[in-house]
């Protein structure tokens, strides 16, 4: 297409993810070709767009181009413009550390999306960071990497439910492999489980390893009791490996007004700087369980 324009967004990311920037003030997001995005998205795992013409509404109308399940979202997040797959991101200030979207559960989301509707300002802090997975593994040492290679982890998880109905705990049975101990408990409105997986996944768009999960995140995840291996403590040295190493690979987003993330939850971790004071910062998000890429 001759109205738009293709570049890298940081050299921090592998391949560069991709900025496809309208260059014309009034073009609209739904004027672009979906096998575009479709092979951009297949090849980079990650797009911003920038500089088009959009609303909340073209937003949730172009992520259903590509949805065929949504997730159901955190139960803490807000629904926003009364659309039940808008939701603001987490509220507060505070950093949220780096992470695959709900990696630790059966809804974790194929794609990602976040909409800048006001973006902070300069001196406010709260960039989206980013991290690409694949990068971040062949990064890691020797050491590290025999030790996800070989030994899956487990995510000890309780979920909050929204449920008014009251009950006993009773067992519970999810579809999902390595989910096992699953329980159901409505008078206490939680279920709990078990869930093994490896942190480093091969994708399926290509042969390459992605090191894409929570392991950074848990204790900012009030929905993981722990993370363990064969029932011991994961070695401290391999969380401050990766936390360091993550670090220098990571990629701090400064959000212009409507621009749009498109991102590959299983080939990109993401998160969020402090915000440093009372900013009208706002993004919103979406989440595609299951993604429609024909
Ligand atoms: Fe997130």
């Amino acid at each position: 297409m001759r109205n738009i324009q293709i570049k890298k967004i940081s050299e921090k990311l592998d391949g560069g993810g991709a900025l496809l920037r309208a260059k014309t003030n009034n073009l609209k997001l739904n004027e672009l070709k979906k096998s575009t995005i479709n092979k951009l998205f297949y090849e980079k795992g990650l797009i911003l767009f920038d500089n088009f013409e959009i609303k909340p509404k073209d937003f949730f109308n172009f992520t259903k181009k590509f949805t065929t399940h949504y997730a159901n979202d955190a139960l803490r997040r807000k629904e926003r413009f009364d659309n039940k797959v808008l939701r603001s991101v987490d509220l507060g200030n505070k950093r949220v550390t780096l992470h695959s979207e709900s990696s630790f559960t059966v809804t974790r989301p194929q794609i990602i999306w976040f909409m800048c509707i006001t973006p902070p300002k300069i001196d406010d802090g709260g960039e989206t960071i980013i991290c690409d997975g694949s990068k971040l593994w062949e990064k890691l040492s020797p050491s590290c990497k025999d030790f996800f290679k070989k030994e899956p982890v487990e995510y000890d998880v309780k979920i909050n439910l929204n449920n008014k109905n009251s009950g006993t705990k009773k067992k519970w049975f999810l579809n999902y492999p390595g989910i096992y101990d699953e329980f159901l408990d409505l008078n206490k409105n939680i279920m709990t489980f078990k869930y093994k997986t490896f942190a480093v996944e091969k994708n399926y768009f290509n042969s390459k390893l992605f090191f894409c999960n929570h392991l950074l995140s848990v204790k900012d995840e009030a929905q993981i009791r722990k993370v363990s291996y064969k029932e011991k403590p994961i070695p401290k040295k391999y969380f401050e490996e990766i936390k360091n190493t993550s670090e220098k690979i990571t990629y701090a987003h400064t959000w212009k007004r409507n621009q749009i993330f498109m991102i590959d939850n299983h080939r990109f971790m993401h998160g969020r700087n402090k915000i440093l004071k009372k900013s009208q910062r706002d993004i919103i998000n979406s989440q595609t369980l299951v993604a429609n890429l024909l």
